[in-house]
């Protein structure tokens, strides 16, 4: 992994081994798109690549000539109105109220590393060798802002993008739009595929080709979303899972963004990924500046496995970070489908004694433990425990936990405030409402203004508090709202655009203060299940809770879709009572379990109300996913069939060694007399000899990926029935592992 710049012909060229990310000083002294693709030969001036050219309609920049317009040269951070007439990297509104801005190279500086981006969630590095930093200056001459384009190129072949803006002018100005990536491809041949949903269906696979125009997926929500990820494909339409050019773009925040892909008159493409401009306005005075979150981009030539492994060894070990990145999750049991509000201490106690008979490792209290939270009217922001439900505290009750020989967590909501809630009561100016409007509540819940210090501070003394007067080692952080009406009180007319920004800073500063003085903590991040399933969370908790959807055939697409960017370490999965609370559908333990295996594991149930046979079933699930469970969170995860095309869904984990692998197949409706089927697997190693649990003989490695694994051998004609399996929602886990003598 390189980055040289030639000075004949201003030319970077960013590569490693797969990748070259070629940039041209343009004419103008814009930085310029020369190509981003397959690595190819670094001794070379690309300045050909330069699309001048004459065209009706086209306006141009340079004097006495009719070939430069920015409209048609593909540009590293588009500007507007001078030539180029699409969408726009940056706009920024001078005191004189114009929006032109002309950045012009000054100079560059490369270094091994990664510079940290202050207050912000980005991937980073723990050697020097690992990645390549350049960072560009540029200057607007007439405003005298300062704009540093941040380029890391990672071995893996990632590359993280970023931007910021140094005011050194005489003037304030407001940045209006300041895009973390733009990208111009040269041509249009991609499908755009993004993964979209709402509540309880977050991270569908949705899949479309671009067409020219605007397609986009946003999120004006204050967090990132169910609804949409702030991650996106483009592909080629013949690239598949395993072959094929593919470009992953994600972005590394959690508040408002936008990704969009825009298509011109000449089929170029390009893409912008950040913050999202709508609501959006920064003012930065003279000497201020401002930092854009960081995005990354991921290019595969082997389709989208090959791209969502590069993600789920850059997210998984240079983003999410501390005590818990590299280490097997803890089996947990979280009441809430248990009880929702209704429990007491002993119902509580009854629960985790049974919890811990079945080999269970950390109890999980969720909502319900304070102030006056019966109901969900009240309570949130008094973060002292009920002393009704708990007579002993926290304190109490963990010791008691701990005394059955499990670890203990808490649900916190920390940005929420219920009117009726002390905390309200004594500063009703701390929600985020607008002066002289209607205040909109969701579920009965405010949202506090966390772009407030003192907010934040409050916050963090009552939750500090809790975790240093009890032995808590996981905390389950929960978000339930939208933001609307977003204002915030402490900050002048001038600076309301900069309140979803502010507050997302808030919630990551938490996040920082909480981590850091509770290292060994596990945070699970969580909004209302997976409305905030994003980068910047996994920088400080490294798992969340994927949705609240827990039925298994709902999961698998959910889980499916998550792993396109997701590492599986990082994917929260529980199994849950039939009929299940989402959608009252019946399926059956085991497909419950082999899904949520592919993911952190544990259970959302009271298992005293299982019969003794599926008791010894769940035991015999907790016993299997502390054997595999470092595979299976850590290994190479591979998609193998999907949910969202057909009856089937199939995955596999396989270890770095490709000595143990562990494949989970899934279908979802039964059929009469079906045949034979087979699923071809990945990753293992193909001269090696598998054993496969329960089968007898062994397997070569290239007879399994190429000729298949048979998976329905068991499932129709007599005997189906008497051997336990289930029609509707059958499953089954496949456990591989290499023949010693072979190897
Ligand atoms: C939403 C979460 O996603 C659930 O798991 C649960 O914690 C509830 N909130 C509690 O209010």
């Amino acid at each position: 992994m390189h980055i040289i710049y030639q000075d004949e012909t201003k030319i970077f060229h960013l590569y490693n081994d797969n990748v070259s990310y070629i940039m041209k000083v343009l004419p103008n002294g814009h930085l310029g798109q020369l190509y981003f693709g397959r690595r190819i030969n670094a001794d070379k001036d690309y300045s050909y690549l330069l699309e001048m050219m004459s065209r009706p309609m086209a306006s141009y920049l340079l004097d006495d000539e009719k070939l430069f317009s920015l409209e048609h040269i593909r540009q590293e951070y588009g500007v507007y109105g001078t030539t180029d007439f699409r969408r726009p990297a940056v706009e920024i509104l001078q005191e004189n109220g114009s929006r032109i801005s002309d950045f012009r190279f000054q100079d560059y500086s490369i270094a091994y590393g990664k510079p940290e981006l202050e207050g912000l969630p980005a991937t980073y590095t723990e050697t020097p060798e690992e990645a390549v930093t350049l960072i560009v200056r540029l200057k607007d001459l007439v405003s005298d802002i300062r704009l540093e384009l941040l380029y890391t190129v990672f071995e893996t072949g990632a590359i993280a993008r970023s931007a910021k803006f140094i005011n050194e002018g005489k003037e304030a100005v407001h940045l209006l739009t300041a895009m973390s990536l733009c990208l111009d491809l040269p041509d249009s041949g991609y499908d755009w595929v993004q993964f979209s949903g709402a509540w309880s269906r977050e991270r569908h696979v949705k899949i479309r080709r671009l067409e020219q125009g605007i397609q986009a997926v946003e999120s004006m929500r204050g967090h990132s979303s169910h609804e949409h990820n702030p991650f996106l494909v483009l592909k080629r339409p013949s690239a598949d899972e395993f072959q094929g050019e593919t470009i992953g773009f994600s972005l590394v925040y959690s508040g408002n963004f936008l990704a969009q892909a825009q298509v011109d008159t000449q089929d170029t493409t390009r893409i912008l990924l950040g913050i999202n401009p709508s609501c959006f306005d920064w003012k930065l005075e003279t000497g201020e500046s401002f930092q854009t979150p960081e995005a990354v981009m991921v290019y595969s030539l082997e389709g989208m496995n090959g791209m969502s492994r590069i993600f789920h060894k850059l997210y998984g070990k240079r983003l999410a970070r501390g005590y818990w990145r590299d280490k097997a999750r803890p089996i947990l049991i979280n009441n809430w489908e248990a009880t929702y509000f209704d429990f007491t201490k002993e119902r509580l106690l009854e629960i985790a004694k049974k919890a811990k008979e079945c080999g269970v490792e950390l109890f999980v209290l969720d909502d319900g433990w304070f102030g006056q939270r019966s109901h969900e009217r009240a309570g949130l922001g008094d973060w002292v425990a009920n002393p009704e439900r708990l007579p002993d505290g926290i304190k109490g009750l963990a010791e008691k936990i701990e005394g059955l020989g499990m670890q203990f967590g808490l649900w916190f909501e920390p940005e929420m405030v219920n009117k009726d809630s002390d905390l309200y009561r004594e500063h009703p100016d701390w929600i985020i409402e607008t002066p002289g409007r209607h205040s909109s509540h969701g579920r009965f819940q405010y949202v506090l203004d966390f772009s407030r210090k003192e907010v934040v501070d409050r916050i963090y003394g009552m939750m500090e508090k809790i975790l240093e007067g009890a032995k808590v080692s996981y905390v389950k952080w929960d978000m339930n709202r939208s933001i609307t009406e977003c204002y915030s009180a402490s900050l002048p007319s001038d600076r309301q655009g900069e309140v979803f920004h502010r507050y997302i800073l808030g919630v990551y500063d938490l996040y920082s203060r909480l981590t850091a003085k509770f290292p060994k903590v596990l945070f699970e991040s969580c909004a209302s299940g997976g409305g905030r399933f994003d980068p910047g969370m996994l920088y400080y908790a490294p798992q969340g809770w994927a949705s609240d959807d827990t039925d298994a055939a709902e999961r698998l697409k959910i889980q499916y879709g998550t792993s396109f960017c997701y590492p599986i370490s990082s994917i929260g999965s529980h199994v849950s009572v039939v009929p299940n609370h989402q959608v009252y559908r019946n399926t059956p333990l085991h497909t419950r379990a082999n899904v949520a295996f592919f993911g952190t594991f544990g259970y959302e149930l009271d298992l005293n109300k299982l019969t003794g046979e599926e008791q010894e079933q769940v035991k015999e699930q907790i016993r299997f996913m502390k054997e595999y469970r470092e595979v299976l969170q850590f290994g190479n995860f591979y998609r193998l069939c999907s949910p969202f095309e057909g009856n089937v869904a199939a995955w596999i984990s396989v270890n770095e060694e490709q000595t143990v692998a562990v494949a989970g197949w899934y279908r979802i409706l039964s059929g009469a007399n079906m045949p034979y089927t087979r699923i071809k697997l990945q990753g293992l190693k193909e001269e090696y000899r598998y054993k496969i649990e329960g089968r007898d003989g062994y397997y070569f490695g290239d007879e399994l990926m190429n000729v298949g694994l048979i998976t329905t051998d068991y499932t129709s004609g007599e005997g189906a029935v008497s051997e336990g399996y289930a029609g509707d929602f059958d499953s089954r886990i496949f456990v591989l592992t290499a023949v010693k003598e072979t190897q």
